[in-house]
């Protein structure tokens, strides 16, 4: 019963509560909640126990200029040595589990799978033993941006090969933790590692946008394809686990009623979530027709004798096609779409292939994330939007969550989370979205990318001026250790 699929596939439905006006906001009573983190943001100990470099450690202290206050992840909240306050907040808020991801440098230092890293396996090896010595389910991501520098040497996810080299990680794993993990996740947003990391300035800073990002793109089709398969072929008659990747999609509303933007919009989902979703999880495979189409018009008109998108084999259209046990969906807000009237310029850019304008309402309420507003009705349209285009897959949210300035006063989070958990119930209740588990992002504050610490996302407050990194539970983990104990929403929670 460790698996936190497993879990939900069997009960998910059973026990709904009936909700009627004025009645409490129940989910179903094996709906799970959880909370999330990341390696790189939360580890720390980048450079002990035999981990070899990632990109983040390579481009935070190479460019620390580019970073928020010049900070990096090399001690971040030094989870590497206090997991285990980790997991006891956890058991405080009552979760029932816990999505964190491993470093493939801490298991494999140079990227290969050659030269297995003793001490990086015995850590997530006490991780998970101290999970489960907690009654806590672990659901795992393989990756979650911190390559190995050594395969970033290669070229990266542009380079086909790494392909393979992620299999032989994959297999790794698989064979070192299969026994206390059962749902695994391939790849966390892969649109933004991609468009931001090799289209735009996060780690790897390639800035290639319009051409190394789709590079990116379709070989991490290819590694997540190749994994599943894998894992079918070798492992899931003994494991019995389930394989899925967290995909991140925001809502695009139409700016305008006006047909145009009523398109640019739908175009815009399409190449936000449809770039990794179509070719997994529609019925036919292979990239949106809408996105081939107008990156293969726009190449030609900029005089590129191929399109800038690369093109599947129809054996790799096949094997990535339904190349997932269920959807991982990372969802925070909203934007607003216009159709993009401007000519085409000669430079490739995801943007113009794209068509699309995006911007937010001045009114919708902030967070301390400029790109963060907060607009619940949008989860709500954009899950119904996932059940009309893939058949209603089953979904766990695999991040939800909202930056504010230090404090442990964070009403404002607690509104935020109960207005997206409204719209969830609602989505799941009232329109049968197929939607069976929550993970709020994050059960800390942690490193926070370009933006340094200076974003803070946590339930419980990191003190990083502390030897200790102390952990204070802020107001909304009170609030959210009732939600996940009682599967409702409280009236009161103080
Ligand atoms: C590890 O990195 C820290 C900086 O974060 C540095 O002070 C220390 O010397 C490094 N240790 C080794 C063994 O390289
Ligand atoms: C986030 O909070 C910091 C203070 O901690 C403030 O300086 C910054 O302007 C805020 N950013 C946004 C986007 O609100
Ligand atoms: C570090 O943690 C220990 C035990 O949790 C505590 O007793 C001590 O006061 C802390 N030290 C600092 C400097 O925060």
């Amino acid at each position: 019963m460790d698996s936190v699929l497993s879990y939900f596939l069997c009960f998910a439905f059973i026990g709904a509560r009936v909700t009627a006006e004025n009645e409490k906001i129940c989910f179903p009573n094996k709906f799970l909640f959880g909370v999330a983190t990341a390696a790189y943001q939360i580890e720390g100990a980048w450079n002990v126990s035999g981990k070899g470099e990632s990109i983040w450690d390579r481009y935070t202290h190479s460019h620390p200029e580019r970073v928020f206050d010049h900070h990096n992840g090399d001690t971040a909240a030094d989870s590497y040595h206090l997991f285990k306050r980790d997991v006891d907040m956890m058991e405080q808020l009552g979760v029932q589990f816990y999505r964190f991801s491993v470093s493939w440098p801490r298991i494999l230092p140079n990227g290969l799978s050659n030269e297995i890293n003793e001490d990086g396996i015995k850590y997530y090896t006490l991780l998970l033993d101290e999970l489960k010595a907690h009654n806590i389910m672990p659901l795992v991501t393989m990756y979650h941006w911190d390559l190995p520098q050594s395969l970033q040497d290669l070229g990266g996810w542009t380079n086909p090969i790494i392909a393979d080299y992620f299999v032989d990680y994959a297999r790794v794993l698989f064979e070192a933790f299969g026994d206390k993990v059962d749902t695994w996740l391939t790849f966390n947003e892969p649109f933004s590692f991609c468009f931001d990391g090799y289209g735009g300035y996060d780690a790897p800073g390639a800035h290639g946008s319009g051409f190394e990002d789709y590079l990116c793109g379709h070989n991490v089709l290819r590694a997540h394809g190749k994994v599943y398969r894998m894992y079918q072929q070798e492992f899931a008659e003994t494991q019995k686990g389930h394989v899925g990747i967290t995909l991140d999609f925001a809502w695009q509303e139409p700016a305008t009623t006006s047909d145009e933007d009523q398109h640019a919009a739908e175009v815009v989902r399409q190449f936000f979530l449809g770039w990794f979703a179509h070719p997994i999880f529609s019925e036919t495979g292979d990239y949106p027709p809408i996105m081939r189409k107008r990156i293969d018009y726009i190449s030609k008109r900029q005089n590129f004798p191929r399109s800038r998108l690369p093109t599947f084999t129809s054996d790799e259209i096949r094997m990535i096609r339904g190349s997932a046990d269920f959807l991982g969906l990372n969802h925070y807000t909203t934007y607003l779409v216009k159709r993009n009237r401007n000519k085409i310029a000669p430079q490739p850019s995801f943007m113009t292939d794209m068509g699309g304008i995006l911007s937010q309402k001045p009114e919708w309420p902030k967070s301390n994330s400029t790109w963060l507003k907060v607009v619940p009705w949008g989860f709500r349209k954009a899950l119904n939007w996932v059940k009309a285009a893939y058949n209603n897959p089953i979904t766990i949210i695999t991040e939800n969550g909202i930056s504010l300035e230090p404090g442990l006063q964070d009403s404002r989070r607690v509104n935020y989370i109960d207005g997206y958990l409204r719209a969830l119930h609602n989505a799941i209740i009232k329109d049968k979205c197929n939607v069976v588990g929550y993970t709020y992002w994050s059960l800390l504050d942690n490193f926070e990318w370009m933006r340094g610490f200076s974003e803070r996302f946590g339930l419980y407050e990191v003190n990083y001026d502390s030897t200790n990194k102390t952990r204070t539970a802020r107001i909304s983990a009170g609030y959210y250790s009732k939600v996940a104990q009682t599967k409702c929403l409280p009236v009161s929670w103080v």
